[in-house]
């Protein structure tokens, strides 16, 4: 007889994030998966990551998949895939996950911010054009919170320059590019890139798109792992080299690369629940939405907006004028876990200080943001509790 699974809010605690009920409802299917492959006994890429990368291909639309470690060797890979390194400047946003810059930073390369969109907390694409020189070589925008990058703008600006595009969708698998119509008729609007790029998958718009499923993402394994998607096949046989140590064949390394394949346990958990990630994604919109709703009109707070395509990996409040941690405390005190994404702007952390100008849009947002638990089977009662509480923390 299997242990009854702990249940993370029964001791009234609300983390901000539970992965139990998935696990339960999948459990038999995870544990066939699992048990599959090690009867299998082929532990590193093989046939459970190929037809992975096969199945997760077509889910997204492109026609190169590959997985590896991470999604930080995901940017890693994509960013050597294209020969950039040191000389070149890539711009990047400085409100993300220390990974993005790292990346770039990691392959010898220039790293560049340019600030953010105060609504969308994603790279404004006219910071973005000011920062462009003779050496850009790259624009790196992320999905920031599963909300699509302002990817047409972006686009323009790259196509304009010459210069690659790597998405950072590490926090955005399955949400969907749907810039707002302006008097079209529903099936897009002009510029001509938006309306080719309506309705598709972020991390496929741009030249290489990567993705993390570290286990708390939208699509996570039970383990480190990572994905490179592309259409242009040169690219995906480069990342594929870079993958496995720069080998073209078994034993033939001619470049350096990386020891950084999916394994094939965390490809076999993949596969069991990518049929639900679009399921799970309406799930997070609903619950979206009855925040915006149940939050309101509360002053001093900004609840964020419910737009289309936005696959809510982290539900984040703005709380301003100064009660962020206030509220913060008061949510623990009522037994609400929350978190701070990001309390450092990347080009203030320690391992770049002073290396950069201010960035101002950044540096207030990472004074304001507040992140409530949110996952795709929380409970009404659940969510209410968590909507009273932060009217109660607001009041006191
Ligand atoms: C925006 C962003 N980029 C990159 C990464 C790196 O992914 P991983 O943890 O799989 O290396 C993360 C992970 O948290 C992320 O949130």
């Amino acid at each position: 007889m299997p242990k009854k699974l702990p249940d993370a809010a029964a001791d009234g605690f609300i983390p901000i994030l539970n992965l139990e009920p998935q696990y339960r409802a999948l459990r038999p299917a995870l544990q066939a998966a699992l048990e599959r492959v090690c009867a299998s006994q082929q532990f590193i890429l093989g046939e459970e990551v190929a037809a992975f990368e096969e199945e997760v291909a077509r889910y997204l639309g492109v026609s190169q998949a590959i997985g590896v470690n991470s999604g930080t060797d995901a940017l890693v890979i994509a960013l050597r895939a294209l020969d950039i390194g040191p000389g070149d400047e890539v711009i990047t946003t400085p409100f993300s996950f220390f990974a993005t810059a790292e990346a770039i930073s990691l392959v010898g390369a220039t790293l560049v911010f340019a600030d953010i969109e105060a609504e969308s907390f994603n790279l404004d694409p006219h910071a973005v054009a000011a920062c462009i020189t003779s050496r850009t070589r790259a624009l790196l925008p992320v999905h920031l919170f599963g909300r699509p990058a302002a990817v047409g703008a972006l686009l323009e600006v790259a196509a304009r320059h010459g210069l690659a595009v790597i998405e950072d969708a590490a926090q955005a698998f399955g949400a969907q590019y749907l810039p707002p119509c302006v008097g079209c008729d529903g099936r897009g609007c002009a510029p001509a890139t938006q309306t080719q790029l309506r309705g598709r998958f972020v991390g496929t718009l741009g030249t290489i798109g990567a993705f993390s499923f570290y286990p708390s993402k939208n699509l996570g394994a039970y383990g480190d792992g990572g994905l490179i998607v592309t259409n242009d096949n040169r690219i995906a046989e480069r990342c594929r080299k870079l993958r496995s140590h720069g080998a073209r064949a078994p034993y033939w390394h001619d470049m350096l690369g990386y020891n950084s394949r999916l394994d094939a346990l965390q490809a076999a958990i993949l596969r069991v629940k990518l049929p639900y990630v679009a399921e799970w994604n309406a799930a997070r919109r609903r619950i979206a939405a009855t925040y915006h709703q149940g939050l309101a009109g509360l002053p001093g707070v900004v609840t964020p907006a419910v737009t289309p395509g936005h696959v809510f990996h982290q539900y984040t409040l703005r709380i301003q004028a100064g009660r962020r941690d206030a509220v913060r405390q008061s949510l623990l005190e009522q037994g609400i876990g929350t978190m701070v994404y990001y309390p450092t702007p990347l080009h203030q952390l320690p391992v770049y200080a002073g290396q950069f100008p201010p960035q101002p849009v950044s540096e207030a947002a990472a004074g304001e943001v507040l992140s409530l638990p949110i996952w795709p089977e929380m409970e009404e009662a659940v969510q209410g509790r968590v909507i009273n509480a932060v009217r109660q923390a607001l009041a006191g």
